[in-house]
């Protein structure tokens, strides 16, 4: 026997053994029929008479009729034909709600006979429902630390037909943050479950829009989808960072208390609680905390006292910014203090001399000086200068000493007495300036021979007088000092006449 012939066969036999079921059927008074739900009203669903083997006169005068229990008739007996057909639309899911398969039956009365038969009517499913979901929508809220590989169950989708036309499969798109995991239940029912497939970031995606859609085994299939939103809760995962990893700020020295000199800001991208910043100072390393105030909430720095540049020209502090939990961050802040022209010259004599001798050479060393600003730059570079015409100068010594020297000679009997006045001006903006007077003597040596009043003197005197009688008054100044000045006569060689001294 051919292939060809061995399913004929089978058919043949299949055929042979429904025939022999319907005819024993029959015999026992009961039929048979299938028919899809939502057949309109009035469509086929057996042949009654021919399988009962009635005649059909008897049927066309009502001997034959469908009995009427009162409820809902779903089926009608066609006179004419003898046709059971559908009195209604019959839908299977409103009928047979959880029962698998659905059969109606109805009774058939052949008043001839005084027979009853009665007829199981099968109704098929017809996919004509989607599966759906009671909730159209789903709020997730996961923390952005959940795990990944957690699981969350999802509602499932309900589908009234039955068989293939009944829920099939799930599937989930969205974002590769998430997949579908599909347990089956104890019923043999399918739970979909949405598993974390990739650590969440809030700060990277605060949400996630994912749509799960259910499909039916049908042909075509129907789906019915879901929307699930996930919503990604914050967790304190990111830490304040300071816009600059260091700061920095020059400040005159004169910059008014109060004065906000720098502020510092950092950002976190945390939100709510976790990402508010507040700042702070490392109190134990900056002794600067009690000439600057840092505000904990604006990051603003200002100053507490005036400045001195001579007292310090930097300060560095160190600034953490702190969000609500343990994260921080730490910058560093460099206030550089920039001179101010606030330091006069400071002129010291270190040695001087009260007095000098009249024939002290020319640069013999009067006094030495020691100037200093302590301003910087230009504000501290110091000039010396000495009172135009006086006989004296000014020579650099070691650094910043000064000494003051004889221009040449003195002469006590000219000037006897010297106030020196030295002035130190420096290079500021206008120049601060401060001065010193040095008090020299001048000592006296004998330069000077005594001088006579009169080249010549002359007199007249009678003879014959009195001896001791005052002839004349020579007089001679000296311009030393002193015993330097002091004068003593004395006669020389004496020609013709004799004088007399006092
Ligand atoms: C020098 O200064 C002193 C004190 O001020 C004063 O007594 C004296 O007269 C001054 N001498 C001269 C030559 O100016």
């Amino acid at each position: 026997m051919s292939a060809a012939g061995r399913r004929w066969g089978r058919r043949q036999r299949a055929l042979l053994w429904g025939v022999l079921l319907a005819a024993w059927e029959a015999a026992r008074g009961q039929l048979r029929y299938s028919v899809p739900e939502e057949m309109p009203k009035g469509s086929f669903v057996g042949d009654v008479a021919k399988d009962l083997g009635l005649q059909l006169p008897a049927l066309s005068h009502g001997g034959v009729r469908i009995l009427d229990k009162g409820r809902t008739q779903y089926f009608a007996l066609h006179g004419k034909t003898g046709h059971l057909v559908t009195a209604e639309r019959i839908d299977r899911e409103q009928l047979c709600r959880l029962v698998e398969k659905c059969v109606l039956r109805c009774e058939l009365i052949v008043e001839g006979e005084m027979q009853v038969y009665g007829i199981d009517v099968e109704i098929m499913d017809v996919n004509d429902n989607a599966p759906s979901f009671r909730q159209a929508e789903k709020d997730l809220r996961l923390s952005e630390t959940t795990a990944p590989g957690s699981r969350f169950p999802l509602a499932e989708a309900h589908d009234p037909d039955s068989g293939r036309n009944s829920l099939r499969s799930y599937e989930l798109s969205g974002d590769e943050h998430f997949s579908l995991a599909v347990q089956a239940g104890p019923g043999g029912d399918q739970r979909p479950e949405l598993v974390l497939a990739k650590a969440l970031d809030r700060e990277e995606a605060a949400f996630h829009e994912l749509v799960l859609r259910a499909s039916d085994g049908g042909d075509p299939a129907r789906t019915g989808t879901a929307r699930i939103r996930v919503t990604v809760l914050d967790a304190n995962d990111n830490a304040p960072v300071f816009s600059q990893a260091e700061y920095t700020v020059r400040v005159p020295e004169d910059v008014p208390v109060g004065s906000v000199l720098i502020t510092v800001t950092a950002t976190d991208a945390d939100e709510g609680l976790n990402g508010l910043v507040k700042y702070s100072m490392k109190k134990e390393t900056d002794m600067a905390s009690d000439i600057f105030h840092l505000d904990s909430e604006t990051g603003e720095i200002t100053l507490l006292r005036i400045l001195d540049f001579e007292e310090g020209d930097s300060y560095e502090l160190e600034v953490q910014a702190h969000d609500n939990g343990a994260l921080f961050d730490t910058t560093k802040v460099a206030i550089t203090v920039t001179d101010i022209n606030d330091n006069a010259p400071e002129l010291t004599v270190s040695s001087k001399l009260n007095e000098i001798s009249e024939d002290a050479p020319a640069g013999a060393v009067v006094a030495l000086l020691h100037v200093e600003d302590r301003d910087s730059g230009r504000n501290g570079e110091v000039r010396c200068s000495l009172d135009v015409g006086a006989p004296f100068r000014l020579e650099k010594s070691y650094e910043d000493y000064y000494r003051v020297v004889t221009a040449r000679e003195l002469d006590r009997e000219q000037v006897s007495e010297y106030n020196v006045t030295v002035r130190a001006a420096d290079g500021g903006s206008p120049p601060l300036q401060s001065s010193a007077v040095l008090a020299l003597r001048v000592l006296d040596v004998n330069d000077n021979a005594p001088v006579f009043a009169q080249e010549r003197y002359s007199a007249r005197l009678a003879e014959n007088n009195a001896a001791g009688a005052l002839v004349l008054t020579v007089r001679a100044s000296d311009a030393d000092w002193g015993q330097n000045a002091r004068v003593r006569y004395r006669l020389g060689d004496v020609r013709f006449f004799p004088i007399v001294v006092f």
